[in-house]
C-alpha cells in the first residue's frame, strides 16, 4: 500500500542514485550537471520517466513529441524532475510480420528500463494496439508507480457523405473493389480521407479497447481513454497525467496497490460492454498473468453471459470513438454498469473507480445505450470449445452475421497465408457461401507471431455473387476493426499439433455459438490415423529474438506471454556500485 505522503526525499527510489556522499553518486550528479541541470532541478524531487513510444514509423503516435512536452509541463508544475526515455514503438501499420511478435519484447524493455534507472514514477505513453499491454505488463513486473497516457483516437474519417471508420471501412470497401463495384478514383478518395489526423484507429478496435480496459482497471485517469488525439483536451490530459505522476511517486502508489483480481475483472466486463476487440482477451490474460491473477477463457465466457453490450460502436455497432467521447465517454458507460463492477477498486488518481464514475453523465443514449435497450443483452464475444479447439477459441458474435452463428459446412483448407492469397481468387476455386474457410499455421508459433489474418477474405467469385460474410476459422487473431463470422485463436494451434493441423478439405465443420460449441465431424479413429501420418514439427528460428520467442511463448488461451515472465516478479532492486 502507499506508505509515504510526507515528501521525504530520502524515501524516493532515486535517492539511492543521487543522495549518498560517495563516488558513484558524485558521478550521477556531475553528469546531470554536464547536461545543464543545477542541483535545484533534480535534488529532493521525484524523477519521473516519460516512456515515449514515439516513432516516425508509428503513424498513430505522431503527436507524441508534443504530448511528451505537455507531460513534462505537468511534472514540472508538481515539482518533479522529468526525463524522457524513448522505448521501442510498435506501429501496427508498418511492422511485419506482426506487432504481436514484439509485444513481449517491449514489455521486457519497459520492465528493465524502469528497474535499472533512477525512476520514482513513470508516465507510459502508448496507444497503438500492442504498446498498451506491453507497457502495462512491463510496469506491473517492475512494480514502480506508473500511469498510462493513451494516444487517443484519430478524428473520424469522411468521404463524400460517408463517415469512415479505421480498418472496418477498409475491409468493406476493398470487398466492393474486388467485386468490381468501386472505381480507382473512389478508392483513391477513400485512401485520402480515412486517416485524417494523428491518433489511433477510431473504431472500437484493439487500441480503443485497450485504452478503455486500462482506464477501467485503474491505470489511467478517469475519462482518458476516449479523448481524441488532436483535441486540446488531449493536451490537457497529458499535463494532468504528468502532474499526477509526481503525486504517485511521493505516495509510492504502485501497480500492485491498484491491480487486483477485481480490477482485472472490471476490465474484462468493460471490454465486453463496449463490444471490444477479441485481442483484449489475449492481452488481459497476459496482464493478469504478470499479477499472478488467474484468468482464463471460461471466466471471460461467464462474464460475457452476464454483461450487456452498451457501446454502440463500430465494428459491432454504428458509432466511432469521437461520438463515444461526445456521448460522455467511458466513465458514463461504466456508470450504467456499476452493479457489474467492483467499484471499490483503486485507481491511479488515488480515488476508487466508484468515485471516478459517480458523477459521469450520459449525453447520448444512441451511442451509450441504456440497460433496457442494449446493443446485445449479453454474449457479445463468446468462447467455443470442441474437438477442433480443445483449449478453446473465440468469436465476436456481435460483429458476425446472426444467420451464421449456427452453421455446418464443408471445410476449404489453406495451409498458410501465402497459399490462401495465391488461390483464393481463382475463378475455379471449389467454394460456396456454405463453405467453411480454414487457415492454419497462423498462430503464435506457426506464422510466427500470431498475426491478424483471422478475417480471411471472401473469395472473389463469391463477392461478385453478393456474398459478404461466411464462416472462417483459424488459429490467427483478427484486427479489432474487423468483423464477420470469424472463429479465432484456436488453441492449441496447428503448429504445435492442434487438431486444426489435421483438417482436410471437405471435412464437415459445425459451429453452434448459442451452445458455445465447435465440432469437426470426423471420427476419433480417423483423427488418430491422420495424426500418425503427419508428425508435428514446431518451427524454432536458430538465433536472436525469434529463437527466444519460439522457445518461450505460450498459447493463445494462456495470453502468449513468455513462460518465464508469468507471475509476480520479486522486483529485486539493482545494486549501485
Ligand atoms: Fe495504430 Fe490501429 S494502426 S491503432
Amino acid at each position: 500500500m502507499p506508505h509515504d505522503d510526507s515528501h521525504d526525499p530520502t524515501q524516493l527510489r532515486s535517492h539511492r542514485w543521487f543522495g549518498p556522499d560517495d563516488m558513484r553518486s558524485f558521478g550521477h550528479r556531475s553528469r546531470l550537471k554536464g547536461m545543464g541541470f543545477d542541483d535545484i532541478d533534480y535534488q529532493n524531487r521525484p524523477v519521473i520517466a516519460i516512456l515515449n513510444t514515439w516513432s516516425e514509423l508509428n503513424t498513430c503516435h505522431s503527436h507524441f513529441r508534443d504530448r511528451a512536452d505537455e507531460v513534462r509541463r505537468g511534472i514540472l508544475q508538481s515539482g518533479g524532475f522529468p526525463v524522457e526515455v524513448p522505448v521501442m514503438s510498435l506501429g501496427e501499420m508498418m511492422m511485419k510480420p506482426t506487432t504481436m511478435l514484439y509485444r513481449n519484447l517491449l514489455a521486457m524493455e519497459v520492465e528493465e528500463v524502469l528497474r535499472c534507472h533512477p525512476v520514482d514514477a513513470a508516465v507510459l505513453m502508448g496507444g497503438c494496439d500492442k504498446t498498451v499491454p506491453a507497457m502495462l505488463m512491463g510496469a506491473i513486473s517492475a512494480d514502480i508507480p506508473s500511469i498510462f497516457l493513451p494516444a487517443g483516437p484519430m478524428l473520424k474519417g469522411r468521404w463524400k457523405n460517408e463517415t469512415l471508420g479505421s480498418g472496418s471501412d477498409v475491409w468493406k470497401y476493398w470487398d466492393e473493389r474486388v467485386a468490381g463495384n468501386l472505381c480507382d478514383r473512389d478508392w483513391n478518395g477513400i485512401e485520402n480521407c480515412i486517416a485524417r489526423s494523428a491518433g489511433t484507429c477510431m473504431t472500437m478496435g484493439t487500441a480503443s479497447t485497450m485504452a478503455c480496459v486500462t482506464e477501467a482497471m485503474g491505470m489511467s485517469l478517469g475519462g482518458a481513454a476516449c479523448v481524441p488525439a488532436v483535441f486540446a483536451d488531449h493536451s490537457r490530459l497529458a499535463t494532468q497525467t504528468g502532474r499526477r505522476a509526481v503525486q504517485m511517486a511521493w505516495q509510492n502508489l504502485k501497480p500492485s496497490d491498484i491491480l487486483t483480481r477485481q480490477s482485472i475483472e472490471n476490465a474484462v466486463v468493460t471490454s465486453l460492454a463496449i463490444g471490444g476487440s477479441t485481442n483484449a482477451i489475449v492481452h488481459l490474460i497476459a496482464i493478469a498473468g504478470r499479477l499472478g491473477v488467474p484468468l482464463n477463457l471460461e471466466r471471460f465466457d461467464e462474464l460475457s453471459r452476464s454483461t450487456p453490450v452498451l457501446g454502440d460502436l463500430r465494428p459491432g455497432g454504428r458509432f466511432l470513438m469521437e461520438d463515444f467521447y461526445n456521448a460522455g465517454g467511458l466513465p458514463a458507460l461504466l456508470g450504467r454498469l456499476s452493479d457489474l463492477l467492483d467499484t471499490q477498486c483503486m485507481t491511479v488518481a488515488g480515488v476508487s473507480l466508484g468515485e471516478q464514475i459517480e458523477s459521469a453523465e450520459v449525453i447520448d443514449d444512441e451511442v451509450i445505450r441504456t440497460r433496457d435497450n442494449p446493443v446485445s443483452p449479453a454474449g457479445g464475444t463468446c468462447l467455443l470449445t470442441g474437438n477442433l479447439a480443445p483449449n478453446g477459441c473465440v468469436i465476436k458474435s456481435i460483429a458476425a452475421d446472426p444467420k451464421l452463428l449456427s452453421h455446418r459446412g464443408p471445410a476449404l483448407v489453406f495451409d498458410d497465408y501465402p497459399q490462401m492469397k495465391a488461390t483464393l481468387n481463382d475463378p475455379d476455386l471449389d467454394v460456396t457461401a456454405d463453405s467453411v474457410l480454414i487457415l492454419r499455421n497462423a498462430g503464435p508459433l506457426g506464422a510466427p507471431g500470431f498475426p491478424e489474418w483471422g478475417m480471411l477474405p471472401i473469395p472473389k467469385k463469391l463477392l461478385q455473387a453478393g456474398v459478404r460474410d461466411m464462416v472462417r476459422i483459424s488459429d490467427a487473431r483478427m484486427s479489432g476493426t474487423s468483423y464477420g463470422t470469424c472463429v479465432l485463436h484456436i488453441a492449441p494451434e496447428s503448429a504445435v499439433g492442434g487438431p486444426l493441423a489435421l483438417v482436410e478439405t471437405g471435412d464437415e465443420i459445425e459451429i453452434d455459438v448459442p451452445n458455445r460449441r465447435i465440432h469437426w465431424h470426423v471420427s476419433d479413429d480417423q483423427i488418430e490415423r491422420r495424426r500418425a501420418a503427419s508428425p508435428t514439427v514446431k518451427p524454432v528460428p536458430p538465433r536472436g529474438y525469434g529463437h527466444l520467442y519460439a522457445t518461450h511463448v505460450t498459447q493463445a488461451d494462456q495470453g502468449c506471454d513468455f513462460d518465464f515472465l508469468v507471475g509476480r516478479s520479486p522486483g529485486e532492486e539493482p545494486g549501485i556500485h
